[in-house]
């Protein structure tokens, strides 16, 4: 059985006609019914319903379907990833989320561009979710997220565990009167949340802290992003939990507190194509657990493998 069996056989079961298949792939309609009946001599079964009018999938065409699908998509992605690995050396596009920014991702780009004047970079903030994509249609070469999501074909490298912290209106009585020292103690108040979409997002693992420490918080704000989080904060409307890093993000009208909870983090993860070993990924890598080193940053013991 070839692919191409793989992509008449689909044509010709999503447009349920023989006729309008051979004309979306371009050939004529007797080659076309002649590697039908090929394909059902290879596999010894029969995968549409005979005289059917509009053409009816049998039961076992219905399980062939849904596997070639699967396949051929595959396949695809399997063009785009080599094509992209093996065209473009010396460029590099770059995946962030937002909250990144406040940590050391803007020094890991003006080092790196220092260091490597000659490769063009480029960066586009995009979900960990849309990372993912982006990654298997070659639209970038690294993610830096913070969701674990699982993949055959994405290697991922879990850089730190970075602790997460409350923002508070400025002036809140939890922010100055006592130590706050749990989430159990943030349970009522209204808590905001972001990004909204895509899910699973860092959203859903402010909501999974409380969650595991059998928690619920009395009111949930979703918003679109971290800055809308911190102006609603600043206006009284709730409180948020952040990445530590935010810190750096001097606001008068927000206070920041951390948590008595060493548990209480999120990962800083960089997500790149499986087997793309590109000087320039590993080049990457290599000067952010420099510049880890240099900054005294606790970071995740390199493996050398994806984790
Ligand atoms: C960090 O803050 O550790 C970090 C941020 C972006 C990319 C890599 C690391």
């Amino acid at each position: 059985m070839e692919l191409r069996h793989l992509r008449y056989f689909v044509a010709v079961a999503e447009e349920r006609n023989f006729t309008r298949a051979a004309q979306r792939l371009h050939i004529a309609q007797p080659p076309l019914s002649r590697q039908i009946q090929q394909l059902e001599e290879i596999l010894g079964v029969q995968l549409f319903e005979r005289n059917s009018r509009p053409l009816k999938l049998t039961e076992t065409g219905k399980f062939f379907y849904a596997h070639a699908v699967q396949l051929l998509a595959q396949t695809s992605e399997l063009e785009s990833m080599t094509r992209r690995v093996g065209n473009i050396e010396r460029s590099m596009s770059v995946g962030f989320v937002a909250s990144t920014l406040y940590g050391l991702l803007p020094k890991i780009i003006r080092r790196f561009r220092d260091e490597n004047p000659t490769v063009e970079l480029s960066l586009h903030e995009m979900s960990t979710t849309d990372q993912i994509r982006a990654l298997k249609d070659g639209r970038i070469d690294v993610g830096f997220g913070r969701i674990r999501l699982e993949d055959s074909n994405i290697r991922r490298v879990v850089l730190r565990e970075e602790k997460m912290i409350v923002a508070f209106p400025a002036g809140h009585p939890l922010s100055i009167a006592k130590p706050v020292s749990a989430l159990r103690d943030l349970v009522n108040e209204t808590l905001i949340i972001y990004p909204k979409t895509p899910r699973p997002s860092y959203a859903d693992q402010v909501l999974a802290a409380f969650q595991d420490r059998g928690l619920k918080p009395r009111k949930i704000y979703e918003v679109r992003e971290i800055q809308i989080a911190l102006g609603l904060v600043a206006a009284g409307e709730g409180i948020s939990i952040v990445p530590s890093s935010v810190y750096g993000l001097k606001r008068d009208d927000v206070s920041y507190k951390e948590l008595d909870d060493p548990t209480l983090v999120s990962p800083i993860i960089m997500s790149m194509r499986a087997m793309d070993e590109s000087r320039d990924i590993n080049e990457m890598l290599d000067l952010i657990y420099r510049l880890y080193e240099e900054a005294q940053i606790p970071f995740v013991a390199r493996t050398g493998k994806g984790q």
